[in-house]
């Protein structure tokens, strides 16, 4: 017997959040790629598994069919079994406010500096920036944010990986913006040219001995998005050695060190470094302008 349609409408959205968050706590797993607890988590599996548009307001008493259901089951298995980040299980994830196409090409986007794009860079910059270079861009999330915000600036998004590179090609297309926004393969800054109003970048910032001991999870993610060498500090420098030939004279260089910014500050205890805090959590964001990177090149060995 055909079941009746209405019958495929039955368990409520925040009811069913709640049990696949129910069902997350009963494992051993490691949240960080975008949440930070298994409720959070939850909610963003279902939300972005039904397509809501996570910037409007969501009906929580919306129901859900079987059908919708049982997809959504199999990707919470995925999820538990492999200990993969839900961004790789939906192939999505979403950043400063928009959806990405996301996959073990690039990783997962989560940095603070989404924080400072929705916020324009204020009080960071004199102008509005013409050029903009995301270096070190995965998936192109900071690049492709940053210039969805500044609707009028060129961005040119960076990478040595051309796995990296093809993901940020299919979200420049996502987002409508080859007019604006090219995807350039650069060992840092060895095939750029020309200078950048603003500068920022999501380096690599982890040492080989601290990548070993992460959880699971972060297997997923490339080790050339993750690994650095020299404690974590090696290409962070290298950008700081490197940024000032590239940038405008009233130009700015935003770097996120993670939690290597202790270990950076200590080394560099002669640079002004100016740390950003943020509302939404994270750390170790550090903005230099384009005058100081030149004044003090000679200690970023
Ligand atoms: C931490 S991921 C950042 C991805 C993205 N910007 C984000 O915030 O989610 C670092 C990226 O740096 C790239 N990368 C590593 N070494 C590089 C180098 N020497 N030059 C340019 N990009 C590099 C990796 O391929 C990876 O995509």
């Amino acid at each position: 017997m055909v079941k009746p349609f209405c019958e495929y409408l039955r368990v409520k959205l925040q009811e069913y959040i709640n049990k696949v968050s129910n069902r997350l706590l009963e494992h051993d797993l490691f949240y960080g790629h975008g949440t930070d607890n298994a409720i959070d988590e939850a909610a963003y599996l279902v939300y972005i598994s039904l397509g809501f548009d996570l910037s409007k307001d969501i009906d929580d008493g919306r129901e859900l069919s079987d059908i919708e259901i049982s997809e959504i089951d199999r990707q919470v298995s995925e999820r538990i079994e492999e200990r993969k980040p839900v961004a790789y299980v939906l192939g999505k994830s979403w950043f400063a406010g928009r959806l990405f196409n996301s996959d073990k090409r690039a990783l997962i986007p989560r940095s603070p500096i989404a924080e400072l794009i929705r916020n324009r860079f204020e009080p960071l910059l004199a102008d509005t920036p013409g050029r903009i270079l995301d270096l070190c861009t995965g998936g192109g999330c900071i690049g492709i944010a940053a210039a969805l915000e500044f609707a009028n600036s060129n961005v040119d998004l960076a990478d040595i990986s051309i796995e990296a590179l093809a993901l940020a090609d299919s979200n420049i297309a996502l987002h409508n913006l080859s007019v604006r926004v090219r995807s350039i393969r650069s060992d840092t800054f060895e095939s750029l040219e020309g200078k950048y109003d603003l500068i920022v970048s999501n380096p690599p910032y982890v040492s080989r001995q601290e990548h070993d001991q992460l959880p699971r999870e972060y297997a997923h993610e490339p080790k050339m998005g993750l690994i650095s060498d020299d404690n974590g500090l090696a290409l962070p420098l290298r950008i700081l050695r490197e940024a000032a030939d590239f940038l405008n004279d009233d130009g700015v260089l935003i770097l996120e060190v993670g939690y290597s910014h202790e270990l950076l500050a200590q080394r560099l205890k002669n640079v002004p470094l100016l740390w950003l805090e943020f509302e939404y959590g994270g750390e170790g964001v550090l903005a230099l302008t384009a005058a100081q990177l030149q004044q003090y090149r000679a200690s970023f060995k």
